[in-house]
C-alpha cells in the first residue's frame, strides 16, 4: 500500500494483470522468481520492499503505482530518481508511463541482439543501486522478460495464495538452476525471492505469522550456512507438505478473500 493510489488499494490487492508466458522453462522462471525480489534492487527500494514486480505487475504495468518523490501521476515513475540511488540520480524530476512489458519497446527483445541484458544491468546497478548481477542472474532475467506476452482475451485476474506458492516453486526453480551454475549470489537471492513471498503471505494471513516466520527463518539459515541443494530440497518439501497446505485451507479467512480484504481495508 506503500506505493498505491489512494482509493485503489482494493482494486490493487484483489486484481493483477494476467500474462501468457512463450514458454515456463527453468531460466524464465527464475527470471520470474528475481523478477520479485527486492534485494535484487539496491538501496531505499529494497529497503521499502519494492521489486521490479511492483511497477511491471506479472511483467505488465501498474496504473496505481504511486510513491511520493518518484511518481508524478498514478502508473508513472522517474527511475533515475535520487530517492532509488543518491549517487546516480540525475537531479531532475522526470517521471514517465510505468510501459507494459509485453509490448514492444524501446529497448530490443532480441535475444540475439542482446539489449536487454545491459539494459537491466544498467537499471539495477545505476538506477536502483543495486550489487551487480551476475551473468546467470542477467540471463534469467532477460529470458524471462523476452517471455512476457498478452494473454488473450487480455483480462484482470483475481489473486490467491497460490500466486505466491507459485512464486516460491520459481524461487525453488531458480535455486537449482543456480546451484548448477555454482553461482553462489544466484542461489542466496533466490532464497531471498522465496522469503519475500512468505512475507507477502504473511500481510494476509495474521493468524499463521508465526508459522511463516519460523519457514523464512529456516530458509535463511540454509542459505547463511551455505547449507547445499539437498537440504534447501528437504525444507522445500515439507513446506510444500505442510505449511503450504494449510495456508490453501485457510484462504477463505485471509486477506486474499474479498470480503475479508474490503473489512480490512475499511478498518485502515
Ligand atoms: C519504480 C518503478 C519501476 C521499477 C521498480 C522497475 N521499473 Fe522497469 N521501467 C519503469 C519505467 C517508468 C520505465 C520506462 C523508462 C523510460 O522509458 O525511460 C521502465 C522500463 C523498463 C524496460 C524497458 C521497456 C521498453 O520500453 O523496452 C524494461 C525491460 C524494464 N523496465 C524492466 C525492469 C526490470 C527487469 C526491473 C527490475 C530490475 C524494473 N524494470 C524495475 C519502472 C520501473
Amino acid at each position: 500500500m506503500r506505493w498505491t493510489e489512494p482509493g485503489a488499494e482494493y482494486a490493487l490487492l484483489s486484481k493483477q494483470p494476467s500474462a501468457c508466458l512463450a514458454g515456463e522453462g527453468p531460466h524464465v522462471r527464475s527470471g520470474r522468481a528475481l523478477f520479485g525480489a527486492p534485494t535484487l534492487l539496491g538501496g531505499q527500494a529494497a529497503k521499502a520492499g519494492l521489486s521490479c514486480a511492483s511497477c511491471h505487475i506479472n511483467g505488465r504495468g501498474n496504473p496505481h503505482f504511486l510513491l511520493f518523490g518518484v511518481s508524478a501521476a498514478p502508473g508513472t515513475a522517474d527511475v533515475t530518481n535520487s530517492f532509488f540511488s543518491a549517487a546516480r540520480g540525475n537531479g531532475r524530476f522526470d517521471p514517465v508511463a510505468i510501459p507494459d512489458l509485453a509490448m514492444p519497446g524501446k529497448v530490443s527483445r532480441d535475444a540475439k541482439a542482446g539489449a536487454l541484458e545491459p539494459f537491466i544491468r544498467n537499471l539495477i546497478v545505476e538506477e536502483f543501486g543495486g550489487e551487480e548481477p551476475t551473468p546467470a542472474m542477467l540471463g534469467a532475467l532477460a529470458a524471462y522478460v523476452r517471455a512476457i506476452g498478452q494473454c488473450s482475451p487480455d483480462t484482470l485476474m483475481g489473486r490467491g495464495v497460490g500466486d505466491q506458492l507459485r512464486a516460491i516453486d520459481d524461487g525453488m526453480t531458480s535455486a537449482v538452476l543456480m546451484f548448477e551454475r555454482g553461482d553462489h549470489a544466484g542461489v542466496l537471492l533466490s532464497i531471498a525471492a522465496m522469503r519475500h513471498q512468505l512475507g507477502l503471505i504473511a500481510e494476509r494471513y495474521p493468524g499463521n505469522r508465526r508459522e511463516l516466520l519460523s519457514a523464512s527463518r529456516a530458509l535463511q539459515a540454509l542459505g547463511d550456512g551455505n547449507r547445499g541443494l539437498p537440504a534447501l530440497q528437504r525444507w522445500k518439501h515439507g513446506f510444500d507438505r505442510g505449511l503450504a497446505q494449510k495456508l490453501r485451507r485457510g484462504e477463505g479467512r485471509s486477506l486474499y478473500d474479498a470480503a475479508q480484504l474490503r473489512n480490512a481495508l475499511a478498518r485502515e
